[in-house]
């Protein structure tokens, strides 16, 4: 049976990188049929709301949603706000596990962000006052699972994991440094460490090389990873799959709508087109396909390189070379191999 993607392409460069991924998905032997959403800004205007009803019954329903970004300065003051959607999808499918890696050259880290708890969905209000405020929580159990996925991940790489906080000064983050480390006697094979975010802000800065697994609550992990995409090549290449425990997983860039290039025609479709890569890997069991679709974009970032990576190739020309490198990997051989599950 056909699998089915949600596609979510949003607002600014959301829909310019999204036509990318979907040409890549095309070209690809695979059977898929894509249902493309309203999504964010697009909503609002469309129908009022960034999450239209039959929006997230489509994702529910889906094997994967592929989304753009959402998010502009149109949609900045409004009664709802673009990004709510994007929250509200991600804790009504509860994807918990955040994999935001960083590649390049030296540097093979992996982030993973917790995305459905803290400060991003705690109480929060304007009193009488006005007094605003935002609270962070977290349940041992949300801390635990998404631990526990850091530590599997670790064990399929290089063993070695830190778990980022600031114990030294909130509640929410010692229960996170308390149940991370009890987790850690069911993984003995995995080297722990606790670090505080401050100071290794620093370490992701100045030696990613030395970094392998990251896991982190979501507020810490939203800006430590937009810092590991700074030193990997930066936000154009960033990817990231956003898991639960049952499908659909989330498979977006980290990064967002990019106002300032949008129309332009000169946005990356990189992050974009590795995050559907992330999907044939997590979503479909196919790290054969999303091996040749990285090694594709690798080739395209050599032969025609974005503004952002100094380079002067348009948006749909990076796809072109993403294409053309695809079609010479994809020999008719590989083609037959490919189709085959293994
Ligand atoms: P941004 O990631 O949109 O842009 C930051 C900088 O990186 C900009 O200079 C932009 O041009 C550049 N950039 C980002 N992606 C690029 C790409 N693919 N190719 C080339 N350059 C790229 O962050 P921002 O400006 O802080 O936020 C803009 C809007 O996006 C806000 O409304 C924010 O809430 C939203 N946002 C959405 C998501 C999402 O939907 N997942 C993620 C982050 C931000
Ligand atoms: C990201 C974005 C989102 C986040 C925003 C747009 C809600 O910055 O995916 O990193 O903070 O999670
Ligand atoms: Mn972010």
């Amino acid at each position: 049976m056909a699998e089915l993607i949600a596609c979510l392409p949003g607002d600014g460069i959301g829909p310019e990188v999204t036509v990318e991924a979907l040409r890549v998905l095309a070209s690809l032997p695979l059977e898929v049929d894509v249902l493309e959403l309203p999504f964010g800004g697009a909503a609002i205007d469309a129908f009022g709301e960034p999450l239209p009803a039959e929006t997230l019954a489509a994702c529910r329903d889906a094997d994967a949603v592929l989304l753009g970004a959402v998010g502009g300065p149109r949609w900045d003051g409004g009664a709802v706000r673009p990004e709510a959607g994007l929250l509200g999808l991600r804790q009504a499918l509860d994807v918990y596990a955040n994999l935001r890696p960083a590649v390049h050259g030296q540097v093979d880290l992996l982030i993973v962000r917790e995305l459905v708890g803290g400060l991003y969905f705690g109480e929060r209000g304007v009193r009488d006052d006005g007094t605003a405020f935002d609270t962070c929580e977290y349940h041992p159990s949300q801390v635990e699972r998404v631990a526990r996925r850091a530590f599997e991940l670790a064990r399929t790489r290089r063993r070695r994991l830190v778990s980022v906080d600031k114990a030294n000064v909130l509640e929410t983050s010692r229960l996170w440094r308390r149940v991370v480390s009890e987790l850690s006697s069911e993984y003995p094979d995995v080297e722990l460490r606790h670090a505080l975010v401050d100071s290794f802000a620093i370490e992701v800065a100045l030696a990613p090389e030395t970094l392998d697994v990251v896991v982190t609550e979501n507020m810490f992990g939203d800006i430590l990873s937009d810092l590991a995409s700074g030193v990997t090549g930066g936000l154009g290449l960033a990817a990231s799959a956003s898991l639960g425990d049952t499908a659909p997983g989330i498979f977006e860039p980290i990064h967002g709508s990019a106002p300032d290039i949008a129309g332009t025609g000169t946005a990356n479709p990189a992050a974009m087109i590795r995050s559907l890569a992330l999907a044939l890997e997590h979503a479909f069991g196919r790290s054969d396909l999303a091996d040749v679709v990285g090694r594709a974009v690798d080739d395209a970032l050599a032969g025609a390189p974005t503004p952002d990576q100094g380079g002067a190739a348009t948006t749909t020309e990076f796809g072109d070379a993403v294409l053309a490198s695809l079609e010479h990997r994809l020999t008719t051989e590989e083609r037959t191999w490919a189709t085959t599950p293994s």
